[in-house]
């Protein structure tokens, strides 16, 4: 190994379990994860589906809701351990210092609520600043995320906007507060191809230019190759694989990523056939 030290990583998650209990009995969605994430770092949490990506995520914004609870772990977030952080800090960290970014925008949206209000009401949530300058701030936002005659589309509504728009002022509410680490949880998923490849360049670009850092979840492997420094494999629980993209992409060593490599569309020729993935939850972790 020849990385250097991580002196002090924005986020450090240590041995983190979060299990359901359910009738069936205890599923360990989350069995024992462990990465870092350097300030302004980028991580690739990549995985098939089912493999515990998006519990990690809400586990490190406490979102977990019954019957899911963390059990073991720590969540270091500039060297506090958030799971010891009481319920109102906590709320005043998220949206503020960690954003978290849904597959469906309308997670963050209110379909009720035009975007001015809403934007205005997550700065004034974590800053007090006039009315004017939460509107000037939310303008710039919507400009910054590609979207055209902001002030216009200030005063629409969720539904007026299409799916990559929308998705774009879920992007532009995660950084009003120029946050410090912002957590994207397969955001262009349900984006065409296009589109997809936009909002992924303008959320690199942003973040390159706020020093956030982020984690970015996917299950394509592709879609991160570009974007991440570092990538953490994940499967039925538990990391498999981690290290620089580079080093995870040109020498996988666990089975599994090299499937997940192997399954990448952009690693084929137009027409050639994809190998199969093998059923969810099929073999151990070794
Ligand atoms: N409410 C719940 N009750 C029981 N098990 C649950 C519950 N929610 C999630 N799980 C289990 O936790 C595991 C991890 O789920 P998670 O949503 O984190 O997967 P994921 O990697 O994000 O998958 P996807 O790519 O489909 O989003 C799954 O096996 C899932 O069945
Ligand atoms: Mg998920």
């Amino acid at each position: 190994m020849n990385g250097q030290p991580d002196a002090s990583p924005l986020l450090a998650v240590e041995g983190l379990q979060t299990h359901f209990t359910t009738r069936a009995g205890i599923v360990r969605a989350v069995d024992g994860v462990s990465f870092s994430i350097a300030p302004g770092g980028v991580l690739g949490l990549v995985g098939e589906s089912g493999s515990g990506k998006s519990m990690t995520a809400y586990s490190i914004m406490r979102l977990v809701d019954a019957p899911g609870r963390i059990v073991a772990g720590r969540i270091l977030f500039k060297g506090h351990d958030l799971l010891t952080l009481g319920a109102e800090p906590m709320r005043r960290l998220r949206g503020d210092r960690i954003a978290m970014i849904f597959q469906d925008p309308m997670m963050t949206l209110n379909p009720v609520l035009r975007i001015d209000t809403q934007m205005t009401e997550a700065i004034h949530a974590h800053r007090s600043v006039s009315r004017e300058q939460a509107l000037e701030e939310a303008r710039a936002a919507l400009d910054r995320v590609g979207i055209p005659s902001p002030a216009q589309r200030l005063r629409s509504y969720p539904h007026q906007f299409s799916g990559g728009m929308r998705q774009r002022v879920a992007i532009a509410i995660a950084m009003l507060n120029k946050p410090d680490l912002i957590i994207c949880d397969e955001p262009t998923t349900a984006l065409d191809v296009t589109t997809q490849a936009q909002i992924l360049g303008e959320m690199q670009a942003l973040c390159h230019e706020s020093g956030a850092a982020l984690l970015w979840i996917t299950h394509d492997l592709a879609v991160v190759a570009g974007l991440a420094d570092h990538l953490c494999v994940m499967r039925n629980g538990r990391i498999v694989e981690s290290g620089t993209t580079e080093s995870v992409l040109l020498d996988p060593q666990h089975a599994y990523t090299r499937q997940l490599l192997d399954a990448t569309p952009s690693r084929h020729r137009p027409g050639e056939r994809l190998s199969a993935q093998p059923a969810l939850g099929e073999g151990g972790n070794g």
